[in-house]
């Protein structure tokens, strides 16, 4: 199954689900690779840092993806491709090269706004592939405040499916992508569970 984080904002994620979504199927046994397609190599630059890498990490900012992911696919369970923002070319391969297009963004209307390039860059490609899937995730939400219920109405627009499984604001993400590591490590912590929680979701929808 090919995964992939897009959204044509900056900012709103791409590297931190895409780093925790692989880093979780590696916990689970799976073999993994995560292709940084991203010019500006966060991912990649992430996996520099690692200790104990759990999975491959590979540079691949190209337009051609698509072309080349069956056989990049071939000796993995599961591929997860850390999309870049703006580059209009590289996301509409990647789209094409995915079972399923996943679109961060941020609680606040500007985050809807600036995701609706991404969706109509979706849809332009499922008239070529119907196949591909599409949904939104709401990430850096923070807990019982109007803003994370407002998005949902708000999302509802764009006519895509939001996953239920937020992801919330918390430090520990940045902390532990500054060591190279993830959340992941405490199992039962707060941060752990909800992308145990983010990815169940998506094996379910897959
Ligand atoms: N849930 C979260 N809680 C706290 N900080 C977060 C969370 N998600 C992301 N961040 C932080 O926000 C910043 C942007 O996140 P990230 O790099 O994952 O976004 P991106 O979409 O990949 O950005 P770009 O478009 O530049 O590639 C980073 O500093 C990251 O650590
Ligand atoms: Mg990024």
């Amino acid at each position: 199954m090919i995964y992939s984080f897009l959204n044509q904002k900056g900012g709103v994620g791409k590297t931190t689900l895409s780093i925790h979504t692989a880093s979780e199927f590696a916990r689970r046994g799976q073999k993994v690779l995560l292709i940084d397609a991203d010019p500006q190599g966060s991912a990649l630059a992430w996996s520099n840092f690692r200790e104990s890498p759990e999975f491959t990490v590979v540079g691949m900012p190209k337009a051609t993806i698509h072309k080349e992911i069956e056989m990049l696919a071939e000796d993995y369970d599961h591929v997860v491709i850390d999309g870049p923002p703006r580059v209009t070319e590289l996301a509409r391969s990647i789209i094409l090269a995915s079972d399923i297009v996943i679109i961060p963004l941020q609680p606040s209307p500007m985050d809807v706004w600036a995701s609706a390039e991404t969706v109509d860059l979706v849809k332009e490609a499922q008239t070529f592939r119907p196949k591909i899937k599409v949904c939104m995730a709401v990430n850096r939400k923070i807990a019982n405040t109007a803003i994370g219920r407002d998005v949902r109405k708000a999302l509802k627009e764009l006519k895509v499916p939001v996953l239920k499984s937020d992801i919330g604001q918390r430090v520990a993400y940045a902390e532990s992508a500054a060591i190279g590591s993830t959340v992941l490590g405490k199992r039962m912590s707060k941060p752990a569970q909800e992308v145990k929680k983010f990815v169940n979701e998506l094996r379910r929808i897959t």
